[in-house]
């Protein structure tokens, strides 16, 4: 099994969804699977009880969570990450 480095949960409960939690969660993984990473995973997750705050990401091992976050803030992480590693 695989064990990247570098893991960002990407919540796409209905509150995140609607603030396009399944679409960053979509684009980030595109990213990922074209740079052919083995370093960085992109998981989507239910809902994480933070709707208030949505739409809503958590990166790890940091243990960051981005509240309310602009989709491009989320794909430039993933980007970064991905560089880093090749
Ligand atoms: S739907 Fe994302 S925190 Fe509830």
């Amino acid at each position: 099994m695989n064990q990247p480095d570098h893991i960002i949960y990407i919540c796409t409960g209905s509150k995140c969804d609607k603030k396009g939690g399944k679409e960053c969660y979509k684009k980030g993984k595109k990213i990922i699977k074209s740079s052919k990473s083995k370093n960085v995973e992109i998981i989507r997750t239910e809902c994480t009880d933070r709707c208030k705050l949505a739409p809503v990401a958590c990166y790890q091992p940091e243990n960051k969570w981005m509240l309310m976050y602009k989709q491009d803030e989320i794909l430039a992480k993933v980007l970064h990450l991905v560089k880093k590693e090749s």
